[in-house]
């Protein structure tokens, strides 16, 4: 995912990657949700038949040599809370000693919930809210006011708890000019950080809520100034590599520690999905980004196959990357962006970096 995250705490540094370690196993444990978010990149899979990965699968990853050393294990979906087997997963996880990171929406993860989840060894729990209106929440997750009230009273009761606690809000036309309130709201009842992610559909017929990267640009702007004056912290971690080409970060680079990160798809992250693909990027299950499947093949087998190879260099076939000087950093920037916008499929040119490309002049 492209994301803007916004620390309020130094306490917390993430694991430093390198390309071609395996660091970060995504697990979409269930299809199953109970929210319908229209931007969801897992909306083409919610009204399937459900699909729960199997509990015997993910101790066979664990047992795998590769995975064993992953850092990061973050458990999604469709909603966690769904997969009718949650507890013998996290079981399985400490047995292995693991301490996985869950996203979840929150309404029903009670104080009980987090209570168990505290002694089951959960490392962290990342709330997604992405709006404070009951109306916005009808309309953008098809959800209610109860739920809305039960997502805002279980993090203010999980923030109290030890686990770590994140939140995050997907960037759509519909939220944008909430963002600030948001980003408030987490600082103030004590979340670790707070992550926006610019919408990024898994499919070409769902963009109509992306925000124009002129608009996402602006916002930007002013959610730095409104972080900076907010939190003395003032260290956000950004993976959209091409923003060094930005304005904004030449405004705020000197103000603000900016850490940009590559995309990790095939290079330190995998996401297997509910029915046991194993896709290079996290939002997408296209034919174009799946190395394998955890029904045919191990882990060990996936990370070393030619098929995850020809992902890896598919960057140096983008015909504007070729000549770019950060081409080796960037290594194409998001390829699931670029597949669902451009016209190449996945050779197609990011459209983040085309923006800069237009607007900005850059250093020869
Ligand atoms: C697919 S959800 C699954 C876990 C859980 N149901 C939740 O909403 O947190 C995982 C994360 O992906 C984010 N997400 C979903 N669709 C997205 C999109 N189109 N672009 C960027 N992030 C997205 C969600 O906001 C959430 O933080
Ligand atoms: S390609 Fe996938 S994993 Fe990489 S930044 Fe884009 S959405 Fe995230
Ligand atoms: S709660 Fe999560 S999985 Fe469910 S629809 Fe929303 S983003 Fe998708
Ligand atoms: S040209 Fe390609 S490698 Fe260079 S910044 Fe743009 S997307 Fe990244």
């Amino acid at each position: 995912m492209q994301k803007i995250k916004f620390r309020f705490s130094s306490r917390h540094v993430d694991a430093f990657n390198t390309p071609g370690v395996l660091n970060l196993m995504f697990l979409d444990i269930t299809n199953c949700c109970n929210l319908m978010c229209q931007y969801c990149f897992n909306h083409h899979k919610l009204s399937l038949p459900a699909t729960h990965l199997d509990i015997g699968l993910i101790e066979t990853m664990l047992q795998s040599a590769v995975a064993s050393r992953v850092g990061n294990w973050f458990l999604s979906g469709g909603e966690p809370l769904c997969h009718p087997r949650l507890e013998e997963a996290l079981m399985l996880f400490q047995q292995y000693g693991h301490r996985p990171k869950i996203a979840t929406n929150g309404i029903l993860l009670t104080p009980e919930v987090i209570d168990r989840w505290v002694s089951l060894g959960v490392q962290s729990v990342q709330f997604s809210i992405d709006t404070l209106e009951p109306s916005t929440f009808r309309d953008l997750n098809a959800g209610s006011p109860e739920n809305l009230r039960a997502i805002l009273d279980n993090m203010k009761h999980a923030v109290a708890s030890p686990l770590r606690i994140v939140a995050s809000s997907v960037l759509t036309k519909v939220n944008a000019r909430e963002i600030e309130n948001i980003m408030l709201f987490c600082r103030d009842i004590g979340v670790d950080s707070y992550t926006l992610y610019p919408n990024v559909p898994a499919q070409k017929t769902n963009r109509d809520l992306v925000l124009p990267i002129d608009d996402q640009m602006e916002l930007f702007d002013h959610l730095f100034t409104f972080y900076d004056d907010l939190c003395p912290t003032r260290l956000i971690d950004l993976s959209i590599p091409c923003f060094q080409f930005s304005q904004v970060y030449a405004r705020w680079k000197d103000r603000l520690t900016i850490r940009l990160h590559p995309c990790g798809a095939g290079q330190f992250n995998l996401k297997i999905t509910s029915e046991g693909g194993v896709s290079a990027c996290i939002c997408q299950d296209a034919a174009e980004f799946i190395v394998g499947n955890i029904h045919e093949y191990t882990i060990d087998e996936i990370w070393s196959s030619p098929e995850i190879d020809r992902f890896r260099s598919v960057y140096k076939e983008i015909p504007e990357c070729r000549s770019c000087q950060i081409q080796s950093l960037c290594r194409g920037g998001c390829r699931n962006e670029a597949f669902v916008s451009g016209t190449r499929g996945i050779l197609s040119s990011d459209p983040h970096c085309e923006y800069f490309e237009r607007n900005v002049s850059r250093p020869v």
